[in-house]
């Protein structure tokens, strides 16, 4: 046995036993280094169908694919040995019924080999999460504002501005929290939403924009880390990554062209008695 594998992976018990405890830390992580690197400081990592505007440079994540989120799960999972990681299910890959969601939630887990997988759970989503955990899935929720809905909602909007939108959102979450989830994501509401929804549900709420009332917090790390210069309202930026690797960019044109880059450290010579330095 190798030493990465004795080290003790998190598990939905841990991350259940948050509830109202020392926040959950959450972060997204689309590959191998960057999942490493916040290995030791994550309890959840999550690989986010936000890969597809994060990395590929869609508009939405509508046209997130199934292959897309098994190839960067796979990546994750070579880079995190003690967070628990789960995979998000793609925009059309679990709504249809919930043998469907098993047969894709099944698939990205043994071809990943994550703990758990998430979906964006309106109320009809409840049958599936119960369908799926009772199969052996654990299914992590994602209610409020749910980016796969955006051609519905006409854009990503905060939830819960009216009375109604309100009460659909404690209906999602109550549905999600009765049917099994082990945790919740809350996107997009106010404060006092947010607050509602956690004293609500039984599983811990990760928020993202969604204030200090949740049990843990999740951002999308690219974010996070600075790499594009708009910033969400909900975002704090913690680094300037962007920056770094424009001046490093900058800077290596700047060597090649002027014939500073490569120099005599950077270069192979053959030495004297044949042998490459
Ligand atoms: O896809 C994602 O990164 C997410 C987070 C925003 C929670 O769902």
């Amino acid at each position: 046995m190798s030493a990465q594998s004795q080290v003790r992976r998190k598990t939905v018990k841990d991350i259940a036993k948050a509830k109202g405890g020392t926040p959950i830390v959450c972060l997204t992580a689309y590959d191998a280094p960057m999942a490493k690197l916040m290995d030791p400081f994550a309890d959840l990592i999550l690989v986010g169908d936000s890969v597809g505007m994060v990395v590929h440079g869609l508009d939405s994540t509508v046209g997130v694919t199934m292959e897309m989120m098994i190839l960067h799960g796979q990546a994750v999972m070579r880079g995190a040995s003690q967070a628990m990681v789960v995979v998000d299910m793609p925009f059309g890959s679990y709504e249809t019924n919930p043998d469907v969601a098993f047969l894709n939630a099944a698939r990205i887990m043994k071809e990943t080999g994550c703990q758990a997988i998430k979906i964006e759970s309106g109320e009809y989503a409840a049958e599936a999460v119960e369908h799926m955990v009772e199969r052996g899935i654990p299914v992590m929720a994602h209610v409020g504002l749910r980016p796969q809905a955006v051609n519905v909602d006409g854009g990503f909007r905060a939830k819960g501005r009216s009375a109604i939108e309100r009460k659909r959102v404690l209906a999602e979450a109550k549905a999600a929290d009765e049917a099994g989830c082990f945790a919740m994501v809350v996107e997009g509401v106010a404060e006092d939403l947010a607050d509602e929804i956690t004293k609500l549900v039984s599983c811990p709420t990760i928020g993202i924009g969604a204030s200090a009332n949740c049990d843990g917090q999740v951002l999308v790390t690219d974010d996070m880390i600075g790499m594009f210069d708009w910033v969400p309202k909900f975002v704090r930026r913690y680094g300037d990554v962007r920056g770094e690797i424009g001046r490093a960019v900058e800077a290596y044109a700047a060597d090649v062209k002027a014939r500073r880059f490569p120099g005599p450290d950077e270069t192979y010579s053959l030495s004297t008695n044949g042998k490459t330095k």
